[in-house]
């Protein structure tokens, strides 16, 4: 199980937990592409989250597939990527996923606590307040049949990717 080299790899977490980082370190590390999920919304929801609205799962079910329809792509020539993706619920990484066996969740884990003190240090970055007690409330933590790779974010960046790489078998480039 899992031999397969995968095409894909999603790290996902809430807000903070380092998704763009170590996706970016990972993809680095691998000599993959690294993608950010955001640049797949379609306009209708870059305008609506510039108006400060909250995005409904109904405006998510396109951003999801057009990220979906990517990894396809991706598969289909060859190449292989490193997206950064929130996926905080079951029903967004089910999209994602899509029955792939060469699409990997990648977890990052971590405390609370850990994560806030992340994000105030962040710099450049407006954090709402609340925003983390309504990511961990939204959370739903990848279950063993999704066969995610969790890694624990309380250590440095370059440990993770290492982490990452050895659970997922693959030999660095
Ligand atoms: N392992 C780490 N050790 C120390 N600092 C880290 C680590 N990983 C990430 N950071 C720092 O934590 C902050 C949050 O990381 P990052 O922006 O990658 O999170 P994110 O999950 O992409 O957040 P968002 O969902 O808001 O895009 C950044 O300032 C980053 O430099
Ligand atoms: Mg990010």
């Amino acid at each position: 199980m899992g031999s397969k080299v995968p095409c894909a790899l999603v790290v996902m977490g809430v807000s903070g937990s380092g998704k763009s980082t170590i996706a970016h370190h990972l993809a680095r590390r691998l000599g993959w592409a690294y993608e950010d999920a955001d640049r797949f919304h379609p306009a209708s929801n870059v305008a609506k989250m510039s108006a400060g609205h909250p995005l409904t799962d109904e405006d998510r079910w396109p951003w999801l597939q057009a990220i979906a329809d990517e990894i396809d792509r991706l598969s289909g020539s060859g190449e292989r990527a490193v997206i950064a993706c929130s996926a905080l619920k079951r029903a967004y990484r089910n999209i994602l996923v899509h029955g792939r066996d060469d699409v990997r969740i990648i977890f990052l884990d971590g405390a609370r606590d850990l994560i806030a003190a992340r994000l105030a240090a962040r710099k450049g970055h407006f954090m709402p307040p609340g925003l983390l007690t309504s990511q961990f409330a939204t959370l739903e933590r990848p279950r063993a049949g999704e066969r995610p790779i969790t890694v624990s974010i309380d250590a440095p960046v370059e440990a993770i990717v290492d982490d990452i790489v050895s659970q997922l078998n693959l030999v660095s480039q």
